[in-house]
């Protein structure tokens, strides 16, 4: 392999086609890529879903919900009368979702649906909890996807977003590579509180995990 086939990812050096598919897993790499991230993600979720709470009977969606494994936790949590619904633009991720989850789908508490978070259907006011790992990233217009989250939460209702990396001013050079590979946008604390609090959403708390460089949000339907 020629380094003109690896990127840096601003912590490893790995496979360029393989990182490709963060962005939206296809084919064999696809798989690959999801059965990696349930687990090289988990640290950080589960530092992340620390900072809010789960009722019995919460409704919860989880967009671009990969793997499922976020979707997996969550169903651990509710009873048979909440909800945890999974969206996800890739078929390869909709499918690892359902083959991880397939107990729970039976039992009728959790579904997953194939869609874009741009465009979701949902009827508004569904959800008491809206998260999404690892996936902001990617969304193609963050200022209309968070209206669209907003409109399908119920008043009062919580979003949370958790990400491995979170900009900070003069520190970002080491994503360079990755940034361009994926075309993604790394939000800092300040544009996440901006972008939330003009899309219908008050009392941001934004937590960060400085070790780790991780970023967690919580702000709530106003
Ligand atoms: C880096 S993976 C994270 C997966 C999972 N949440 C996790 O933490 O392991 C990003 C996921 O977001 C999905 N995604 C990206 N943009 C999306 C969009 N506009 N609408 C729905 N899903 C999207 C991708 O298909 C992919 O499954």
């Amino acid at each position: 392999m020629s380094d003109n086939d690896k990127v840096n990812t601003g912590h490893h050096i790995e496979d360029k086609e393989l990182i490709k598919n963060a962005r939206k897993p296809v084919g064999e790499l696809g798989h690959q890529i999801l059965d990696r991230m349930n687990k090289s993600h988990e640290a950080m979720a589960q530092w992340g879903v620390t900072h809010f709470e789960i009722a019995p009977d919460s409704k919860i969606l989880d967009i671009g919900c990969g793997g499922g494994r976020n979707i997996e936790r969550f169903a651990q949590q509710i009873s048979e009368s909440g909800r945890v619904v999974g969206i996800d633009y890739s078929e390869v991720s909709v499918e690892k979702s359902i083959e991880l989850n397939k107990k729970s789908i039976d039992r009728g508490i959790v579904n997953v649906l194939q869609g874009s978070v741009s465009d979701m259907p949902f009827y508004d006011e569904t959800f008491d909890i809206v998260t999404g790992f690892e996936t902001i990233y990617f969304w193609p217009d963050f200022i209309n996807d968070l209206k669209e989250v907003n409109r399908v939460l119920k008043k009062g209702g919580l979003v949370f977003f958790c990400n491995e990396a979170v900009y900070r001013e003069g520190e970002m050079e080491k994503y360079d590579d990755l940034v361009e590979l994926l075309d993604m946008k790394i939000y800092s604390e300040d544009v996440l509180k901006e972008s939330l609090e003009k899309t219908g959403f008050k009392d941001f708390k934004a937590y960060i995990d400085e070790d780790n460089d991780w970023i967690c949000i919580t702000a709530l339907k106003i």
